[in-house]
């Protein structure tokens, strides 16, 4: 197995936020299996970020109140550049019973019906082209919270980090003495230009 990388935190000051952080981040990569906890916290999103109506209203916040995992609903299967979506069933598990009878769990019941994947609004997107992957992250330590935010707290998702900025890969790169080269992230960066 590989050492475990140290993330450094970044100088954020002993803020409420920063503590109650460091404990949900904590108990995040515990989940994961990791001996070492790394975090450093990725600056929030300055830019207006509404939460995308999605089609079902789901919530992180109840439901992670229950104590469910991160990954019950997301893994990250070979080759580890994505995270996956729970599958209805999933939701199922519990709503064949719980609050069957309202409305949003009714259209729940219909896309299971139906084997219909849920299509869900996306939230972070990385500018198609970027070599970008969550595994070597995850392999590293960072908690899903460094990147997302506060997730437990989000009665609904939106983009709450600028994780997706050029800026920001590179700063966290730089304080944790990963790669920096252009071409780590830009495969068609080469001899000091883009090569198309
Ligand atoms: C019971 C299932 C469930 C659990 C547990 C869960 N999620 Fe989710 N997650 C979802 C669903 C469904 C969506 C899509 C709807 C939405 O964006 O709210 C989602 C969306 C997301 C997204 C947005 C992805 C994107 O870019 O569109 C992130 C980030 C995320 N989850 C992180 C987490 C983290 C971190 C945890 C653990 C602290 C977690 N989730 C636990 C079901 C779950
Ligand atoms: C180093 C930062 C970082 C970490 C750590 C991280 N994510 Fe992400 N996540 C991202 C970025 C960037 C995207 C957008 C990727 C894209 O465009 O496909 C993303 C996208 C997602 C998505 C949407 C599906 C996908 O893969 O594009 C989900 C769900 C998600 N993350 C959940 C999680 C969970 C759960 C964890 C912890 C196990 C986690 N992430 C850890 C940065 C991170
Ligand atoms: C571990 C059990 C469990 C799982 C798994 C689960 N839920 Fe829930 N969910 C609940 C409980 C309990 C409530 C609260 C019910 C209430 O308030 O009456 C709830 C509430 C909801 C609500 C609000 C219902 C309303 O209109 O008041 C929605 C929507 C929902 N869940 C969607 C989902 C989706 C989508 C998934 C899969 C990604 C999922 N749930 C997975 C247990 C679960
Ligand atoms: C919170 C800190 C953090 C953020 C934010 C982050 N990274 Fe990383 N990244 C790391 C660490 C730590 C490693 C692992 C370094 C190692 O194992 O040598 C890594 C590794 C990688 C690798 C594998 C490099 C290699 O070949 O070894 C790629 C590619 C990468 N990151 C791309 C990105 C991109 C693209 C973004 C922004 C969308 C991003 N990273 C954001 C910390 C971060
Ligand atoms: C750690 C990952 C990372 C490294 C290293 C990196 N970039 Fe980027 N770069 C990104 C991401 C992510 C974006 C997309 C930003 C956005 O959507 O706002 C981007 C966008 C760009 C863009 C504009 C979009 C495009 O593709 O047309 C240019 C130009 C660029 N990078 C050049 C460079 C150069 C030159 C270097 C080396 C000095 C470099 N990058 C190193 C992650 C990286």
């Amino acid at each position: 197995m590989k050492t475990k990388r140290r993330v450094s935190l970044v100088s954020f000051g002993m803020t409420a936020a920063a503590l109650v952080f460091f404990f949900v981040g904590s108990s995040a990569t515990q989940q994961a299996g990791l001996s070492q906890t790394a975090r450093t916290m990725v600056p929030g999103n300055p830019s207006e970020h509404p939460a995308p109506t999605q089609p079902i209203p789901y919530s992180h916040k109840k439901h992670l109140a229950f104590g469910l995992e991160c990954k019950m609903c997301h893994t990250n299967p070979e080759p580890g550049k994505l995270m996956t979506f729970p599958e209805t069933g999933r939701c199922m598990q519990c709503h064949a019973t719980v609050a069957k009878d309202k409305p949003t769990i009714r259209k729940l019941a219909n896309y299971a019906k139906s084997k219909q994947v849920i299509p869900w609004v996306r939230v972070y997107i990385v500018l198609p082209g970027v070599a970008w992957s969550h595994r070597p992250h995850l392999q590293a330590g960072v908690a899903c919270e460094t990147c997302h935010g506060q997730v437990r707290e989000m009665e609904q998702m939106s983009e709450v980090t600028s994780v997706t900025t050029m800026y920001v890969c590179l700063n966290c790169h730089e304080m944790n003495h990963a790669k920096t080269a252009c071409d780590t992230c830009h495969k068609s960066w080469s001899g000091g230009k883009f090569i198309g």
